[in-house]
């Protein structure tokens, strides 16, 4: 059984020792709310990108015209994570970019992505030209500095088995954006835990700030995962046993997974109940997996 605690509004659930993982079915911005100051330790997430998929259901971010109608929408949900992280919190973002359109007004299917389909495009934002670079992840990362989040950290996820791209005038794109984002100026962090090799093996060094990790796809899903060896750490240096992790756009889950793998409690918030379902089966195969 979860944890329930009541609000002024209604109960909420909190992730429990025989119940290591709640799935909130809704709203992340709602869904926050209701949950009071202080509760989470460390947020990992991972919003849906601008423009770059149609998760096909409404109240859903990513799908607005407008870059900075979307940037607005991710800094009002995580003005609500800042609300609900512990003073000594972090907040672990993964973002990727995207380009402007060049007048497209959608974008065809692809066999090797089914996700990449989209009936819209979004129009090139006022400033930019075709095919530039948006810069999503940069202009977030400034928006939420200017909201009150301390930027402590631009981490390379570097993709060495990145999808080809058939472009022939820049290189081709293998990298995406995870910030590492903090309430306070000191918080917890156990760098050991996560320490890495020295370049002769031996020794150990202090993380650095590029991570060469390979995508992996989860078979259920035909959105954008991120892979469990990218969340680990964000989970082991932001956070201790038992402490409760927070990811408010959970998709299939693996912020879930990688927390009961670790030994910590997890709250997932998704909008799609498809991707729900896909959630819930994946966190009760890792209950089995990793229960001790
Ligand atoms: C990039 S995916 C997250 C994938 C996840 N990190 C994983 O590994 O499976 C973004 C997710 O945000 C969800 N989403 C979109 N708008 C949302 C909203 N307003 N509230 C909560 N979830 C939303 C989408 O349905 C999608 O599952």
């Amino acid at each position: 059984m979860s944890n329930m605690i009541a609000t002024k509004t209604k109960e909420i659930q909190l992730p429990s020792e025989s119940d290591p993982c709640v799935i909130i079915e809704g709203d992340a911005q709602s869904a926050l709310s209701q949950y009071p100051e202080n509760t989470f330790q460390t947020c990992v997430t991972s919003p849906p990108y601008w423009g770059l998929r149609d998760y096909g259901i409404s109240n859903q971010i990513g799908a607005e015209m407008d870059l900075n109608e979307y940037i607005e929408k991710l800094v009002n949900v995580f003005e609500e994570v800042f609300r609900v992280l512990t003073p000594d919190g972090t907040f672990w973002l993964n973002i990727g970019d995207s380009y402007t359109s060049g007048g497209r007004t959608w974008r065809d299917t692809d066999k090797k992505n089914k996700g990449r389909g989209m009936s819209y495009r979004a129009p090139t934002p006022d400033g930019l030209k075709p095919k530039d670079l948006v810069g999503v992840p940069w202009r977030l990362a400034f928006a939420l500095q200017a909201s009150g989040w301390h930027l402590r950290s631009d981490i390379i996820w570097h993709k060495p088995n990145c999808q080809p791209e058939s472009v022939k005038d820049r290189p081709t794109r293998a990298h995406e954006y995870l910030f590492l984002l903090t309430k306070s100026e000191k918080y917890y962090y156990d760098f050991d835990a996560i320490i890495e090799p020295t370049t002769e093996k031996n020794g150990s060094k202090n993380r650095r700030t590029v991570w060469s990790i390979n995508t992996t796809p989860f078979k259920d899903a035909h959105f954008a995962v991120f892979p469990p060896s990218l969340v680990k750490p964000c989970i082991l240096a932001g956070s201790k046993k038992d402490s409760i992790v927070l990811d408010p756009f959970f998709g299939s889950g693996t912020v879930g997974e990688v927390s009961i793998e670790t030994g910590r409690r997890c709250v997932g918030i998704e909008l799609n109940p498809e991707y729900v379902k896909i959630a819930k089966k994946r966190i009760t195969q890792a209950n089995l997996s990793f229960s001790y």
